[in-house]
């Protein structure tokens, strides 16, 4: 039986957090009352922050926020949405570009885990072009990351930056 009141679970890499997924926690929470922060352990590629800083970064982030907590999951996403009491898979739909892949997933969950359902938000128009593949490259090339992710994460890759030096 699934617990009331409802429970989102808000999936992703997170590698790394920026300000369009903060946006899409920050839309959430006036919806739901409780959200999940899923943090996917990438097995099969190597991430820019490990899970356990990428988890702790995001804390920091949404401390202020009641209601919101974050863990790592790995497996199955319909089967940390069961551990989580939660039915509902949050994500943001940034543009059409993302509508297949999105559409495809959503479509495998609700086929594994039947009451599953996947709710999009979208993004502020000023983050939809904000990716954690654009914010990773800016950083490897050595541009500018702040005002393109939480603070807490600014301070991460600058220190990542003075280490790779
Ligand atoms: O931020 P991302 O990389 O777009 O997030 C992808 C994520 C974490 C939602 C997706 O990779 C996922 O759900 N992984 C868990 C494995 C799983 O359940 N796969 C089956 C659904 S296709």
């Amino acid at each position: 039986m699934i617990e009331q009141p409802i429970t989102a679970v808000y999936p992703g890499s997170f590698d790394p957090f920026h300000l369009g997924h903060l946006d899409i926690v920050r839309r959430a929470i006036t919806i739901f009352p409780r959200v999940v922060v899923g943090v996917l352990q990438n097995t099969d590629k190597t991430p820019l922050l490990p899970t356990e800083q990428r988890v702790d970064l995001i804390r920091s982030t949404l401390e202020d926020m009641p209601g919101v907590e974050v863990t790592a999951f790995s497996g199955l996403l319909v089967d940390f949405l069961r551990e989580s009491r939660a039915r509902v898979i949050l994500r943001g739909m940034r543009a059409v570009s993302d509508f297949e892949y999105e559409f495809q997933i959503a479509l495998m969950n609700r086929r594994l885990w039947n009451p599953a359902e996947t709710v999009f938000l979208t993004p502020t128009e000023e983050f939809t072009y904000l990716s954690g593949r654009v914010v990773r490259e800016i950083w490897r090339l050595g541009g500018d990351v702040s005002g393109l992710v939480p603070e807490p994460v600014r301070r991460a890759l600058e220190e990542l930056r003075r280490q790779a030096r």
